[in-house]
C-alpha cells in the first residue's frame, strides 16, 4: 500500500473526513503538526495514526525543521503528503523531495481569496459564489496546478458560519475522493 503524511495545524476535520474514506488506497503513516494542542492530534490518537508534534519557535529556520519532517516521512516510506489546513509555507526541503506529490485543500475559488481566512475574504467580499480548490503545491501562497475545483454559493441571507459550514461539508467529501483519484492515477 502507499503511504502518506497529513500534515494540519487545526482543528483537523479534514484529517478527519480523510481518515473516514481512508481504505486500500492509501496508508495515513503520519499525522505531522506544527501546534502542539492543535485538537487534530487527540484525533489522530483516537484513530491510532502515529503522530509529530513540533514547534517551529524551536528551530532556527524553516530549512532545520523540514529536514527534520523530511527524516520522519522517510522512516515511514510515506511518498504523499496531504496538507489538511497546514497554515505554513512549504519550503524547498520538502518540495524538492516530493515534486507534484504535496496536495493542497484551500476553502475558495483559487486564484481568488488565497492566504488567511479566505471564506471571510469572500464572504466580506460580498461574492455570490465562492468554493473550495484542490491544488498541488509549488513555493507560492495557495498558487500551483489545480486538481480540482467545486462552486460553492453564498446566500444573500448566510452568516460567515452558515457559509463555513457549507464549504466545509463541501471539503469533506471533495478532497478525500480527489486524493483517492490523485494517488491512484499517479502511484
Ligand atoms: C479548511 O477549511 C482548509 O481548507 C483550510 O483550513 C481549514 C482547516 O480545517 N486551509 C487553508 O485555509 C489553507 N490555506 P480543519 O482543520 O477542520 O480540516
Amino acid at each position: 500500500n502507499v503511504a502518506a503524511a497529513v500534515f494540519a495545524s487545526g482543528t483537523g476535520s479534514n484529517f478527519q473526513a480523510i481518515m473516514n474514506q481512508d481504505g486500500r488506497f492509501c496508508d495515513i503513516a503520519l499525522l505531522v503538526c506544527d501546534k502542539p494542542g492543535a485538537p487534530v492530534i487527540n484525533k489522530a490518537e483516537e484513530l491510532g495514526v502515529k503522530t509529530f508534534i513540533f514547534n517551529p519557535k524551536e528551530y532556527e529556520s524553516k530549512a532545520d525543521y523540514e529536514r527534520v519532517l523530511l527524516e520522519k516521512l522517510r522512516e515511514k516510506d510515506v511518498s504523499w503528503v496531504l496538507l489538511a489546513g497546514y497554515m505554513r509555507i512549504v519550503g524547498p526541503t520538502l518540495l524538492g523531495e516530493f515534486p507534484a506529490r504535496i496536495i493542497n485543500i484551500h476553502p475558495s475559488l483559487l486564484p481568488d481569496f488565497p492566504g488567511l481566512n479566505a471564506i471571510g475574504q469572500a464572504y466580506d467580499a460580498g461574492v455570490d459564489t465562492t468554493g473550495v480548490t484542490v491544488h498541488y503545491i509549488d513555493a507560492g501562497v495557495d498558487t500551483g496546478p489545480i486538481i480540482e475545483q467545486q462552486e460553492v454559493p453564498i446566500h444573500p441571507d448566510d452568516t460567515e458560519e452558515q457559509l463555513t459550514e457549507r464549504i466545509q461539508e463541501v471539503e469533506h467529501t471533495l478532497y478525500p475522493q480527489v486524493i483517492r483519484r490523485v494517488v491512484e492515477e499517479n502511484s
